[in-house]
């Protein structure tokens, strides 16, 4: 059975960084899985999805729908299996450190209710294959209403020095019961921003707090010129923070080079 890993935070946070960190220490079969429209995750991960010929799974739908519209065939239910298939062929990538999957734009306009469907129904057999399941969680707290992945076993809340973050946490504690979607731990971490006497507020939190992200000049760095942060050196302290809070957090790490 697959340990499910959420990333979440507001905007900017760190949470994609965090999911590309986590996963370098964690042992294959793992699957990363990508919810925000943003699909900055590939990019970060040094991927070209669409040079590899996979499509995110907003776009997959879409596509198969135009298709079967001139069979008569149309509508979520009656194409699930076309879908499902989809979503192991055009939507997954694989390569034998991680696999990948992305969930892409908005299907209809206002609307990820479709490609959400898709992917919380394959979520229960996607899942199958993993050790692990890490996810990437689009800003903020929308995507807990859209209830794609429902049973967490780790949800990682990255925060910023802010207010704003500290009511943050309330609300992730409160919409997730209101949802019922279910996590067995809930940890803060705090972010590059955190300062030793910021960190005092989440000591102080009834949840648990595993440490800070330490600053990483490279990761800007990195960002700035595309180059993929599973190529930070091994003493990158970003990542080291990442390797420590795993540990807290209980993980077996897979030291290696990730070059
Ligand atoms: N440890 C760090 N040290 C320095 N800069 C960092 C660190 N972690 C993240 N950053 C910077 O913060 C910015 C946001 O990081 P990231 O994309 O991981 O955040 P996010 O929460 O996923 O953002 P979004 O809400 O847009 O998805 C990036 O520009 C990155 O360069
Ligand atoms: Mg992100």
């Amino acid at each position: 059975m697959a340990r499910v890993i959420v990333s979440t935070g507001r905007g900017g946070v760190g949470k994609s960084t965090f999911v590309v960190l986590a996963s370098r220490y964690l042992k294959p079969p793992k699957l990363l899985i990508d919810l925000d429209p943003d699909e900055s995750l590939a990019d970060m991960l040094g991927i070209d999805l669409s040079q590899e010929g996979k499509k995110n799974i907003s776009s997959a739908l879409y596509d198969i729908i135009q298709e079967n519209k001139g069979a008569g065939r149309t509508g979520y239910d009656l194409l699930s299996d076309v879908l499902q298939s989809a979503i192991q062929g055009d939507c997954l990538y694989r390569s034998p450190e991680f696999d990948l999957i992305t969930l892409g734009t908005k299907f209809t306009v206002g609307c990820y209710c479709a490609p959400d469907a898709v992917l919380k129904d394959s979520i229960p057999t996607l899942v199958e294959d993993y050790e692990e399941v890490i996810v990437d969680s689009p800003a903020g707290l929308e995507h807990f209403n859209r209830k794609v992945v429902v049973d967490i076993d780790d949800l990682f809340v990255i925060l910023d020095p802010s207010e704003k973050s500290i009511k943050h946490i309330k609300r992730v504690t409160d919409i997730t019961r209101e949802l019922k979607v279910s996590y067995k731990h809930l940890y803060l971490i705090g972010n590059h921003r955190f300062t030793e006497e910021t960190e005092e507020y989440l000591r102080s939190a009834r949840e648990a707090y595993l440490g800070k992200i330490d600053y990483d000049p490279d990761i800007r760095q990195y960002n700035l010129e595309g180059k993929p942060l599973l190529e930070l050196p091994e003493d990158s302290p970003a990542s080291l923070s990442v390797r420590r809070i795993l540990v807290e957090a209980g993980y077996r790490i897979r030291d290696r080079n990730p070059t």
